[in-house]
């Protein structure tokens, strides 16, 4: 099996170094479509930092946090008995025997059961805050990412959870710039109420991590053995989307033709595509045909356009994964190579 190397992000990658090589003022959201490669970015990130640059890395995704519990569960590291006497050592703060990166915040059991059972959110916060604090006095500031916070978007905890942890992002940030503070979503629904977030205004920065462009598509393919004609087709139906840039360059290790791939591809997604109709039909979907197919409309010559306002049918497009709004931007577009093509297929035959 040849395994798919990490390929290029130079400009992201110096973007995020210069950032962790300045004193953190600001809470940094990553945002892009979806699979545009923002955790790949991230993990390879967090692999190529110093040993001594301390990084709590908690991915949301696939985990259920419906109440206080729950979030507490994944917000921590518990650390279990054989390691408790290493975390009472960063506690001195003594920090350099510890990991360099975390999938959580550590903390040892008792703890933690503390924490279960008096569900106060500021408690566990202040309990973060003490042990970034540590790291932070030993030297380096560390570095706190929460990947695919829309996650917690809607969860209450008292009030909504979400806006208590900005809060408390903004204090690490702004006011104690104890920590560099890193958030990841490709829910671009979240993104655009972050982005109107009267709270946010002024105390956070926004990254996109987009599909690779043509160059960038190229040298990677190139990597695999691409003939210019094949990566001409592969940037016709993927664009720059590395998730669909590596199911080509599987397909042609396997020894499959890369045009007949893509071609599936693009048949699976126009599928997909056509069941929305399908709802409406059976009334499951509150949108008209004629009001979806008005939205499409705009994409039979163009890739990306400039909003004015916001509609329904467009949010509900964005929800089912068919357009990416960038609100920073106020830009509209579909959410992959494959989903334009699909939205023309869909078009041509209406
Ligand atoms: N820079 C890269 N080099 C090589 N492969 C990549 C790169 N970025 C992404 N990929 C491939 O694309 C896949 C999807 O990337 P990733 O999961 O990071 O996207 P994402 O933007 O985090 O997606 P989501 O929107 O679901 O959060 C990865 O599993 C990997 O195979
Ligand atoms: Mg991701």
């Amino acid at each position: 099996m040849r395994r798919i190397e990490f390929h290029n992000r130079v400009e992201e990658m110096e973007e995020i170094t210069r950032l962790l090589d300045t004193e953190p003022t600001l809470i940094t959201f990553i945002y892009g479509p979806i699979n545009s490669g923002k955790t790949e970015l991230i993990n390879n990130l967090i692999k190529n930092l110093p040993e001594n640059q301390k990084v709590f890395y908690i991915n949301l995704r696939g985990r259920f946090v419906s109440n206080y519990d729950e979030f507490i569960k994944v917000l921590f590291d518990v650390e279990h008995e054989a390691r408790y006497g290493r975390i009472q050592e960063f506690l001195k703060p003594i920090v350099n025997v510890l990991p360099g990166s975390y999938h959580g915040i550590p903390i040892p059991k008792d703890m933690f059961l503390k924490l279960f059972e008096e569900k106060d959110v500021e408690d566990a916060f202040v309990y973060i805050e003490t042990v970034l604090r540590a790291f932070y006095e030993s030297g380096n500031v560390p570095v706190l990412i929460i990947d695919e916070l829309q996650v917690i978007g809607d969860l209450k905890v008292d009030d909504l959870l979400i806006y208590k942890l900005f809060n408390f992002f903004i204090r690490l940030t702004k006011e104690l710039h104890l920590a560099h503070v890193f958030t990841i979503s490709s829910d671009s629904l979240f993104i655009e109420e972050v982005h109107s977030e009267a709270m946010l205004e002024g105390r956070c920065r926004y990254l996109l991590v987009d599909d690779f462009d043509r160059e960038t598509t190229a040298a990677f393919l190139e990597k695999y053995g691409f003939t210019d004609d094949e990566t001409a087709v592969a940037w016709e139906y993927c664009g720059g989307k590395p998730i669909c840039l590596v199911e080509l360059v599987n397909a042609k290790l396997n020894g499959k033709d890369v045009e007949s791939e893509s071609k599936k591809l693009l048949k699976i997604r126009t599928s997909q595509i056509f069941s929305i109709f399908d709802e409406i039909s059976l009334g499951k979907v509150e949108y008209s045909e004629k009001s979806i197919l008005e939205e499409f409309k705009n994409f039979e010559q163009e890739e990306m356009l400039q909003y004015g306002r916001i509609n329904k049918e467009k949010i509900f497009l964005v929800g089912r994964n068919v357009f990416f709004i960038d609100p920073t931007q106020r830009t509209i577009k579909p959410q992959s190579r494959l989903n334009l093509l699909a939205i023309r297929e869909v078009m041509k035959s209406v």
